[in-house]
């Protein structure tokens, strides 16, 4: 089973569908005076923003229509530079694409989520946000990044797809900055198998987000037309059965997450005497998710080794989520003094090209980084080894134990 949302599928979710099968009202508008509309993308709308502790929500298709309306609504566009993380879903690099701005990579450290010191080196006139991405259950260096946006007057955007139920200094992440996005794909915390929300503390904000995913209608229409409409949008809409399922499974967060932290701690305590690993630094012990353990071998070989014997790879070699392995980015987004590649007359030039290598930090770590499922267990990752949500104590600690015994044979 990919996420433990998805492995915790039951009666609840079920239940939700059903009721909105026998509605008779699949989209996301009805009849308010009819008893028998559930409004169930309202409520998820509702209940989302109250348990993440923002003032709206705004539920859409999926996690990368949420970051891509974000970035619209943000009036992020041409001739604007987006900082990303090299270690990340591509959906991070192409949302920033596809709003004609242009992604610049920076390196991430220990944390795995973006380095500070060198997103600062990466800021030039020209940047306008840095995307700060919290991956894989873990918030990334909050604090610095606020005061890197201060100082630099840039808008800090939350890609909290994978953390959802993680918190930063006892606020939830996507609250920090000025929009936050979620995913609700099957590798998530929680899923309703494809679906997004957008958080954020702004009305003005919130109204432009709900337009440009609603073909530019104001908020709390009943699927009729309003008049003064300003500006134009697409569909990105959550209809009511996505919305049913993703209420049961939102039901379950707090579960889910104390669940995993759980047993994210048995099997780290287990590994806890391995002088020579380091574990991933987590900037707040109570704040994270807890979807997966990650550490570090000592050196690339050691890293190679152990992998090979649990039948998984290293973070290097998973494929999706790291630069180097984007094929359909390196090299063919050269931006040259003659103007990008997006054709944006507002970019003065400047090389802005990607490939393999270009961000020797991150490699090293992700060389050497291991990510062992505690309930994500994803390729895409690496994570093919591990446990999942519903695993019990003794096969916590049979898995801890071959993990150690390959450990220590691979050093
Ligand atoms: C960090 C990150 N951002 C964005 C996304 C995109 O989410 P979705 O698959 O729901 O479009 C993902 C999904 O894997 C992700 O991991």
């Amino acid at each position: 089973m990919p996420g433990p949302g998805m492995e915790l599928i039951g009666e609840e979710e079920k239940r939700e569908i059903l009721e909105v099968l026998e509605s008779g009202y699949l989209y996301r508008y009805g009849d308010s005076s009819d008893p028998k509309f559930k409004a169930k993308v309202w409520t998820l709308e509702k209940e989302f923003a109250s348990k993440m502790g923002s003032r709206h929500a705004l539920a859409v298709s999926s996690g990368t229509t949420a970051l891509l309306t974000s970035l619209w609504t943000l009036g992020i566009g041409p001739g604007d530079e987006v900082i990303v993380p090299g270690y990340t879903f591509i959906a991070s690099i192409t949302s920033v694409i596809f709003a004609r701005a242009i992604p610049v990579l920076a390196e991430v450290d220990e944390t795995l989520t973006l380095d500070p010191t060198d997103v600062e080196k990466k800021i030039t006139n020209r940047t306008k946000a840095i995307m700060l991405v919290h991956m894989l259950g873990n918030p990334g260096n909050i604090d610095a990044f606020l005061q890197i946006a201060k100082n630099h007057d840039l808008l800090l955007i939350e890609d909290c797809a994978q953390a959802c139920g993680a918190s930063y200094k006892g606020k939830s992440v996507g609250t920090h900055g000025i929009m936050g996005a979620f995913s609700l794909n099957v590798y998530k915390t929680i899923t309703a198998g494809d679906g997004g929300m957008i958080i954020t503390n702004n009305q003005e904000l919130f109204n432009r987000a709900f337009a440009i995913h609603d073909q530019g209608h104001l908020p709390f229409r009943q699927g009729v037309e309003q008049g003064k409409r300003t500006i134009l949008g697409l569909n990105f809409r959550m209809n009511e059965l996505t919305a049913a399922v993703a209420l049961a499974q939102l039901r379950k967060l707090d579960t889910i997450k104390a669940k995993l932290l759980e047993n994210k701690k048995i099997l780290k305590e287990e590994l806890s005497d391995i002088e020579q690993i380091t574990f991933r630094k987590i900037l707040d012990k109570k704040g994270e998710v807890g979807t997966l353990l990650t550490f570090f071998m000592p050196s690339r070989k050691s890293a190679e080794k152990l992998v090979a014997s649990l039948g998984c790879t290293t973070i290097a070699r998973s494929g999706w989520h790291v630069y180097n392995n984007m094929e359909h980015l390196l090299g063919k987004m050269t931006v040259t003094k003659e103007g990008c590649p997006f054709n944006c007359p507002l970019y003065k030039g400047g090389d802005m090209n990607y490939y393999k290598g270009m961000l020797p930090q991150t490699d090293d770590l992700l060389q050497r980084g291991i990510n062992i499922s505690v309930g994500v267990s994803d390729k895409g990752l690496g994570s093919a080894f591990g446990i999942k949500i519903t695993s019990t104590h003794d096969e916590i600690i049979d898995i801890a134990h071959r993990l150690k015994k390959e450990i220590k044979n691979a050093l």
